[in-house]
């Protein structure tokens, strides 16, 4: 199916299944412990003997001797596999570093052995018996604050409009500093964990915890050199990802080798400590941002430069990525620099670029409305826009912040709020309210389904993952809309690379381009009904097809009947910005003696077109809004700059936002429709709800205490020498 005009009326309007709460079908799975997640295949791999990784103990460097005799000969070991006994296998899709082979290292943790035995305990235990030489690489500048000074103002800039000198030079008030964010980790709950037949070396299985099915099986087809038929790649469950699963990592390729070696299944999970430097991570950044305004508030000129790091061919993190389109102005210059470093490879973590752009950008709105004296909620108000401002031509295809910050304010009591810095206070408490804008692009990809009519059940088969963030559900309830069938008379197959190719999960592109790929398939099957049935104009509702002198239930069909389409997305949608907002609001307290802060309540306000399943859909906003009030107060992945690794690299020691640090939450969406998103009029919300949500906090922090911090996390440290003496 192409898309390629915008959706106008169609059966999603009815809304009898599609934006119904809808508690998610893979629930008592879940909460009974029986969804079987990529280390627990018993089902399918009974006999599977235990992996356990080692990881390199230099930041970068050679490795000039590995002696494993010890860890060979211990007890219950099967094999052992070093690096230095394979050629360096070819890297997968996004892979900067090597995963595995041959003697160099390129970061900390770099997978370098895999010991396989009978336990779990008899793999740990070899592994520690391995013997390593290593040949460390020259010490490397690894300070970004240097980096950034060293290229700042050098390079053509990324986004350039307008006279930007002048504009600064004209402005009524100008506003200039520099931002800071910290290395993070995605730290979700499920490590990157496999299992992996590949025991006689010919054919291969591998179920594994990964966001991209697809992208996956040609990596693993790339690394090993082997024909992609001969692999099949499964994930039905992943206890989430965040993007750090986007990728083919080291524990598929370790339990792979392993399995070769051992002749047997194998798994393998990346102890917790390995993975925050043994996988990726978001590069820190150094920001400047300077804004020029009207003395009414208009922005006159945004300037934006960053610097972010990583291995040399990767991306680092486009910490610029929101400044060309969120808010309007006349002139801007737009500069993102990525500097080399040997560090743990960095790549997309949940909205990569906005999420932490927004960190300096909406301090920056925020200390620009203070010079102005103006209400930050108005201050923003008043420089909305419906047209790309980089770009005036095209438009937003549908674009409510200027509704999301109205209501917002409305719903949180904004006209309450504290207006003079560090002057309320609940005892020891100072109280604060920040606000903060939200802004993410609403991409799509092509994405294919297989719709089969069974016996009056409608089996939905797609290579699509379920990250946690409920494509189980809204899948189900998007065929049995469009099927005109009961959400229990589907049952969904997902994340199988034997099934269509899907968007897969990441970018938030997911929810959107799913559910157009199985309303495609469904489409083609109820054309396939018809077509069976000889009617011309059929109608599918309540179980049933009529049209002409046919009334008849789906169960009455005997034979099977299956059908396959994508969607496909037409150029028209490139004449417009498709994107997501939101509004944050946050009270937060900050104890007057020892600087620590408490959010104490906090409003998100999303706008992306219509939700699909208002349940599933603030479980992934409150998931984000926790995760930015965790890189607002507490992450922070520390760096070993003489060694070049992350010291704290457990959770313990990096430590990340829970429910219990957030007393109370509310999301609200306003339901609006998209009709040139997608044909459900749909957008994404899994990366929006982070978006602004640290800066929301620490604006409240501002306005808590009058202290203004511009270097995440917030930690009381940076606040107990300007506390007031009380
Ligand atoms: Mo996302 S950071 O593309 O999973």
């Amino acid at each position: 199916m192409k898309f390629d005009s915008p959706a106008e009326t169609n059966l999603f309007d009815d809304k009898k299944i599609i934006g119904k709460p809808t508690p998610r079908i893979d629930g008592p799975l879940k909460v009974t412990g029986t969804a079987p997640y990529a280390y627990e295949r018993n089902d399918v791999a009974p006999d599977a003997l235990y992996g356990y990784p080692l990881g390199a103990a230099i930041g970068h460097g050679r490795i000039t001797s590995m002696d494993a005799t010890a860890a060979r000969n211990a007890p219950g070991v099967r094999a052992v596999v070093t690096t230095l006994d394979i050629d360096p296998l070819e890297k997968g899709m996004n892979n900067i570093a090597r995963l595995f082979g041959g003697d160099e290292v390129q970061h900390y943790h770099q997978a370098i052995a895999v010991v396989v035995a009978d336990t779990f305990e008899e793999a740990r235990a070899a592994t520690a018996l391995i013997r390593v030489e290593y040949e460390a690489g020259e010490a490397a500048n690894l300070n970004l604050d240097a980096a950034f000074r060293d290229v700042e103002g050098t390079g053509d800039p990324d986004t350039l409009v307008g006279d930007v000198e002048a504009a600064f030079r004209d402005a009524a008030v100008v506003t200039d500093q520099m931002y800071r964010t910290p290395a993070e980790s995605h730290t979700m709950m499920e490590p990157h964990s496999s299992t992996v037949d590949w025991s006689d070396g010919g054919d291969m299985t591998v179920w594994t915890s990964n966001q991209m099915i697809n992208w996956n099986h040609q990596s693993i087809a790339t690394t090993f050199g082997i024909d992609p038929d001969r692999i099949r790649v499964e994930s039905p469950y992943v206890g989430g990802g965040f993007g750090s699963k986007l990728w083919l990592r080291a524990d598929a390729v370790l339990a792979a080798l392993g399995s070769r070696a051992a002749g047997k299944p194998v798994k393998l999970a990346l102890p917790r400590p390995m993975v925050m430097n043994n996988t990726t991570h978001r590069s820190a950044t150094v920001q400047r941002i300077r804004l020029a305004a009207d003395a009414d508030g208009r922005l006159k000129g945004l300037w934006h430069e960053a610097a972010s790091y990583c291995l040399p061919g990767g991306r680092g993190e486009t910490a610029t990525a929101p400044t060309p389109l969120f808010y309007a102005g006349q002139t801007r210059r737009v500069k993102n620099h990525v500097v080399d470093m040997p560090l743990p490879e960095t790549a997309d973590m949940r909205a990569p670029g906005e999420a932490s752009g927004l960190m300096a950008l909406e301090i920056a709105m925020d200390e620009m409305a203070v010079a102005l004296d103006m209400d930050p909620v108005e201050f923003r108000i008043v420089n909305d826009t419906q047209v790309n401002p980089s770009d005036p031509e095209t438009p937003f295809s549908d674009r409510n912040f200027v509704e999301c910050l109205k209501r917002g304010a409305e719903v949180f009591g904004w006209a309450d709020r504290n207006t003079t810095p560090g002057a309320r206070r609940d005892g020891d408490w100072l109280i604060g309210h920040g606000v903060a804008g939200a802004f993410r692009g609403a991409p799509v990809l092509p994405s294919g389904a297989r719709a089969i009519l069974k016996g009056g059940k409608l089996i939905v088969e797609t290579d699509m993952t379920d990250i946690g963030t409920g494509s189980y559900t809204i899948l189900a309830q998007t065929a049995a809309e469009t099927m005109g069938m009961a959400l229990k008379d589907v049952e969904m197959r997902l994340a199988d690379s034997t099934y269509p190719v899907s968007s897969g999960s990441g970018g938030q592109f997911g929810a959107a381009s799913s559910t157009a790929g199985v309303y495609a398939a469904c489409m083609a099957l109820r054309d396939k009904i018809a077509g069976r049935l000889g009617l011309n104009d059929a109608a599918f509702a309540d179980g049933r097809v009529t049209g002409g002198a046919t009334d008849m239930a789906l169960s009455e069909i005997t034979e099977e009947v299956s059908a396959e389409d994508a969607i496909e997305w037409g150029d028209f949608q490139d004449g417009y910005e498709v994107a997501t907002f939101g509004a944050h609001f946050v009270e937060v307290g900050v104890h007057a003696l020892t600087g620590e802060s408490r959010v104490r309540r906090m409003l998100a306000v999303c706008d992306a077109g219509r939700i699909l399943n208002p349940i599933t859909a603030r479980s992934q906003v409150i998931g984000g809004m926790v995760m930015g009030v965790g890189a607002a107060l507490s992450e922070d992945m520390a760096l070993d700059r003489t060694r070049g690794f992350f010291a704290n690299h457990d959770m313990a020691g990096y430590e990340v936002a829970v429910h219990a640090d957030i007393p109370d939450q509310q999301v609200l969406f306003l339901d609006t429709l998209d009709g040139v998103a997608t044909p459900l009029k749909a957008k994404g919300v899994g990366e929006l709800g982070i978006c602004g949500v640290a800066a929301a906090v620490a604006n409240a922090i501002y306005n808590a205490t009058g202290i203004r911090v511009r270097d995440y996390p917030l930690t009381m440290d940076k606040f107990l020498d300007r506390l007031p003496v009380t």
